[in-house]
């Protein structure tokens, strides 16, 4: 088959638009950031029109770069940061508010009502997820207690909820389709991921009315087609999964035991389990990896919610360096027994603390601290708290086969050998770092019959560099102990 797939992907802080080889290389790639509002404490909002916005200017750059037309793209997938809250008119498409963004903290006081409630096993249950702000349901009650009028409007069944997934959709296809996937749907605490159903019991304890919500489809299946008028003809949408979840489906991760850390804004430690929704005792979650001909496949995920971020703010914030290319050669200068230590938890820490009141700290200066010393730390902060994840894990149980790293902070040799060596294990980085992208490409294109199953998706898979530990256990236990140490400073508490 000849032609493009598309695939765009609608992140935390930019919006991509990607063209894919029916082999699976990069043939194009366009991209926007946009702002981000943070008005008050522990908020984080999108405007919806820059979501939307950047989708469409970077999906019409990138044809008219490579001079395409719609005429050359089988299809399209869209992938997305997952969570993320919108609530419009089904009449207007206007949304009532801006999107509430995952990191958004606003409902930490309703989500502690409801952990005092008792209610946290019976939503742990059925949706494998645990009680946080992070999740949309809190989030959409938010938007119906405080925006005037939105209740009484829901109720009568005009407005609707999404995420960025379905939001794009609807605007894509000139408000014609109100979907989601099965991977959107399992994030927004109101999905139950054994019946794959949306569940009647958490609607009533959210009091959501359920025409508010999407039709949820497998996340290769045919959602639907882009309004003519957008980018000059039609194309047929056929793949959608949130980023994570894409991540995890374009390294090929199809083997119960194989997982991938991706190392966006956050870092998400995904591990494929089969037909098992394995529940966690160390406070991970239980997830949709990918729903293919009504089969779920589920994982273990660690969320972390800020890893390149923190290289963001050591850039933007305090000004520290000038891109983020900066911070390996600072890295490869500093002794890595530096004892400084930072964590990075601005807006409270995620997998496994889940303690939305944390706040971040920087431990262990001394008169000779310097730049570099601050920016290794803000390195090695991610490396920890994966290996926090990997402990969590480890603690349940299983034990990853092999952990593919992907995102924009793997190009950072110094980062991954770190990685390896505080988590003792073999990290591999593809030769395909944009993953996520790549992951929707390979659902749209399966929809498309471009690529015959998960065994030839599997063959695409290659290794760029693979990095093993070097570092003795006494050593990464000291460091570890370190970090173990300063987390525990930031919460004030032990556990
Ligand atoms: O759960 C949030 C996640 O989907 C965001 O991903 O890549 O935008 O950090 P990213």
């Amino acid at each position: 088959m000849s032609g493009y797939l598309l695939s765009i992907d609608q992140g935390t802080t930019s919006s991509r638009a990607v063209l894919f080889t029916t082999e699976g290389r990069v043939h194009a790639l366009a991209q926007e950031e946009f702002s981000q509002k943070f008005p008050q404490d522990g908020w984080v909002e999108h405007n919806p029109d820059d979501l939307w916005g950047t989708v469409l200017t970077t999906c019409r750059k990138v044809l008219a770069e490579n001079a395409l037309s719609t005429d050359d793209i089988i299809a399209i997938g869209i992938t997305n940061q997952r969570e993320t809250t919108l609530v419009w008119d089904r009449h207007t498409g206007v949304p009532v508010y801006n999107a509430i963004v995952w990191q958004d903290r606003r409902t930490s006081e309703y989500c502690e009502k409801l952990s005092a409630q008792g209610v946290e096993a019976l939503i742990s249950s059925k949706t494998g997820l645990l009680i946080d702000p992070y999740f949309s349901a809190t989030k959409i009650c938010w938007l119906l207690e405080q925006i005037p009028g939105a209740r009484e409007k829901a109720e009568r069944g005009d407005l609707v909820f999404g995420t960025v997934d379905t939001y794009l959709l609807w605007q894509l296809t000139g408000g014609k389709v109100h979907r989601t996937d099965a991977t959107n749907a399992s994030r927004t605490m109101l999905f139950n991921i054994h019946t794959q159903e949306w569940d009647p019991e958490l609607l009533e304890l959210f009091d959501i009315p359920a025409s508010m919500l999407p039709e949820v489809l497998d996340s290769s299946a045919d959602f639907g087609v882009t309004a003519k008028h957008l980018l000059g003809g039609e194309v047929p949408i056929l793949g959608v999964a949130g980023d994570q979840q894409a991540a995890l489906f374009g390294q090929t991760c199809f083997t119960a035991g194989m997982a991938k850390s991706t190392y966006g804004t956050g870092c998400f430690l995904m591990l494929n389990t089969g037909d098992k929704a394995l529940v966690s005792a160390n406070r991970l979650l239980t997830t949709v990896a990918y729903r293919l001909n009504g089969k779920t496949t589920y994982a273990l995920e660690g969320s972390i919610f800020i890893a390149g971020a923190t290289i963001q703010w050591l850039r933007d914030g305090l000004q520290l360096i000038k891109g983020a290319a900066e911070a390996e050669p600072l890295a490869c200068q500093t002794p890595l027994d530096h004892g400084v230590y930072l964590v990075p938890a601005f807006t409270g820490l995620g997998a496994p603390y889940w303690d939305p009141n944390a706040r971040g700290a920087i431990f262990g200066l001394t008169r000779d601290t310097g730049i570099k010393e601050i920016v290794t730390a803000g390195l090695q902060s991610v490396c920890y708290q994966t290996k926090d994840l990997q402990k969590a894990m480890e603690s349940d149980g299983v034990r990853p086969t092999t952990l593919r790293v992907d995102g924009g902070m793997v190009v950072n040799n110094w980062v991954l050998s770190f990685l390896s060596d505080i988590l003792g294990a073999t990290v591999d980085r593809p030769e395909i770092i944009e993953t996520t992208a790549l992951g929707v490409a390979y659902l749209a294109g399966l929809q498309a019959g471009v690529f015959e199953s998960l065994e030839s998706l599997q063959l695409m898979w290659h290794c760029d560099k693979r990095f093993e530990p070097t570092m003795s256990k006494s050593g990464r236990d000291e460091f570890y102990a370190g970090w173990q140490d300063a987390v525990r400073r930031v919460r004030g508490k032990d556990e």
